[in-house]
């Protein structure tokens, strides 16, 4: 089930390794570079490059690197057709099938959600029952735009509706039932398990359907007033958030998420503009949702019903994001009402201005929170509540931002700043960060640094150069393994495209093996620094922007001489083993005169004259 090459190329060409990246990891920009987190190794410091320029990712503390498609093999543990194939429907390539069907058992799954969100969204534009949907969508104030942007549709108030479609289709009942689309009954069939609602399709925030929300048309049935997907191999509603493939550019773009409860509130403030909001939709915010926020924001805005209830979620709420690591502020709203009531009551621009003058950090909030529960009459409960803040707080990982709370919990709750910090040392756990032992790849290691340079030259200037080295060297003389590998390659390249070469090798039609493809990333990093290990055994630093042929010569110079020592050492252990005064030995004698020479042109630069 090869996936042709061109199409390969393609594929890359077409998914800016940024845009990817930033599905999974926060950036900001350094230089050429953008740098975070990374998503492989636990860390604190960021220590993860992605350049987008070259296409490629890489990762300092943990020594994992490579292009957009190794990537997407590595965060979602897929092998290449896999990865290929997400990034060609990402881009609206067609792969052309080959019949076998995809290895990912999950896939069928997707097709039927895709199916059921298709069949769904015309039932809503299509038939006289949808358009009854319809009109309670207009009456909510949810435009046609909304519809289509979210995807909203409509399931018929029938037992089979959904069930009949796909099987004119040939979806199996199975695959729908694993969907969760449909129920099996005790004695035998399926029914549909969305009838008579109106349908938010849930995504991915990469694109994919995987699950639905169904909410009854009107408020008059005993039914509950929202049906949800059940948990499917596709569909964990711990680790979704409604709302945020569609707002995750403006997510990104604020660096502040706001946090809602239902699909309404999302589809209300989408529509009034403010598309960085997402809901849980029911549930509380779990770890694993913060963690996915904290890929795209570093500060979450928790909008909570104003009542007791509220508060205490909100609390709890607190606990969870802060435990991440994570920032987050409140604003409460007038008792019983929901953001997207306000909206429809009051207008967009009165619920953001709302949103900014009642936005209340932490330590304003837990204070007000502890007055309205009648505390803070006694000492006790002052030293309590200050305890509560320095609990959440204890866990950013920035020692400037923690200081900057204690000195507001001071000041709100008139506690001494010092006596504060004191507390806030003791609470404090260090974390465990776990160390990653393969910190070097092996193969990284295996290749020397004039190689390094070498490789970077050929790369980044294509044909001359390649000319220019290979012409001085052969592909021999390079470390055994992916260096030699990559030379083989652009040699191979060379031949096939001459003067195009570099306009080739930027279309990614190299095509290295995985383990190579990850050192070239290595090499290829503009952290990458040669002189280091250069100057310390006193080999002069060759800078890529000096004059690139000066510098190419000093690398073969490096390479040449270490491979002539080599033979050297080999050579001397041979003569050794030889009997002595032998023809055998007199021949070794003499290969070891002529290296020895050779080594002394090298070094003294006559080699190149
Ligand atoms: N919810 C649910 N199941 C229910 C009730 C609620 O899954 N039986 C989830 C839904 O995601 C819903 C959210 O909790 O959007 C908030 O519930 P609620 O405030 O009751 O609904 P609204 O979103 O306000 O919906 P509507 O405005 O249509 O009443
Ligand atoms: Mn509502």
């Amino acid at each position: 089930m090869l996936i042709p090459n061109h199409i390969v190329v393609e594929v890359r060409e077409a998914s800016p390794i940024l845009d990817i990246v930033q599905d999974h990891v926060r950036l900001r920009k350094q230089g050429r570079n953008w740098v975070g987190l990374c998503p492989f190794h636990g860390e604190r410091t960021a220590s993860f490059n992605v350049h987008p320029g070259k296409g490629i990712f890489k990762c300092f503390g943990c020594g994992k690197g490579g292009d957009v498609i190794q990537f997407v093999m590595e965060i979602e543990r897929w092998d290449f057709p896999q990865a290929v194939r997400f990034l060609a429907q990402r881009a609206g390539i067609t792969i052309p099938e080959s019949g076998q069907e995809s290895s990912d058992k999950r896939e069928p799954l997707y097709n039927a959600l895709r199916f059921a969100t298709r069949f769904f969204h015309s039932q809503l534009r299509n038939t006289s029952e949808g358009h009854e949907a319809g009109r309670y969508l207009t009456n909510r104030g949810i435009s046609p735009e909304t519809i289509k942007r979210f995807g909203i549709g409509y399931a018929p108030d029938r037992w089979d509706a959904l069930f009949q479609a796909a099987r004119a289709e040939h979806i199996k009942p199975e695959i729908l039932q694993a969907a969760g689309l449909v129920v099996a009954r005790d004695r035998g069939g399926y029914y549909d398990r969305f009838r008579g609602r109106v349908i938010f399709p849930i995504s991915s925030h990469v694109g994919k359907v995987i699950g639905f929300g169904g909410r009854r048309l009107f408020d008059r049935s005993d039914t509950p007033k929202y049906i949800n997907s059940p948990e499917t191999q596709v569909y964990h509603k711990s680790r979704v958030l409604y709302g945020l493939l569609q707002g995750k550019q403006s997510v990104r773009k604020a660096g502040e998420v706001i946090l809602v409860e239902g699909y309404t509130d999302v589809l209300a403030l989408h529509q009034a503009g403010v598309e960085n909001t997402v809901a849980c939709c029911g549930t509380a915010i779990t770890p694993e949702q913060v963690k996915l926020l904290s890929r795209f924001a570093n500060r979450i805005v928790l909008v909570y019903d104003g009542d007791t209830a509220g508060i205490d979620a909100t609390k709890r709420a607190l606990e969870t994001v802060f435990a991440q690591g994570v920032v987050a502020s409140v604003v409460s709203l007038p008792a019983g009402r929901d953001p997207d009531e306000f909206v429809r009551e009051s207008g967009p621009e009165a619920f953001l201005k709302y949103l900014q003058d009642r936005k209340e950090d932490i330590v304003k909030f837990i204070h007000g929170a502890a007055l309205c529960h009648g505390g803070l009459n006694s000492l006790e409960s002052v030293a309590y509540h200050a305890e509560q803040v320095l609990r959440l707080i204890v866990n950013l990982p920035d020692p400037l931002l923690r200081q900057l709370y204690v000195r507001r919990v001071s000041a709100q709750f008139a506690v001494p700043e010092d006596q504060l910090t004191k507390k806030l040392k003791q609470l404090h756990v260090p974390a465990q960060v776990p160390v990653d032992v393969s910190a070097q790849s092996p193969a990284v290691v295996l290749m020397t640094v004039p190689e390094m340079a070498l490789l970077r030259i050929m790369i980044e200037h294509g044909g001359p150069m390649i000319e220019f080295i290979m012409g001085r060297m052969n592909p021999g003389e390079f470390s055994e393994g992916s260096a030699r590998h990559i030379v083989e390659r652009l040699l191979a390249l060379y031949k096939e495209q001459g003067g195009e070469t570099k306009a080739a090798i930027d279309r990614g039609m190299l095509m290295l093996d995985p383990s190579a493809n990850h050192v070239l990333a290595h090499v290829m990093m503009d952290e990458y620094q040669p002189s280091k290990n250069w100057e310390t055994k006193n080999i002069r630093v060759p800078r890529i922007n000096e004059d690139t042929r000066r510098v190419a010569l000093d690398a073969i110079q490096q390479v040449k001489i270490k491979r002539v020592n080599e033979r050297l050492e080999a050579l001397k252990r041979t003569i050794v083993q030889a009997a002595s005064g032998s023809e055998e030995q007199m021949r070794y004698q003499a290969q070891l005169l002529d290296l020895l020479k050779l080594r002394r042109e090298l070094k003294s630069g006559g080699y190149f004259k």
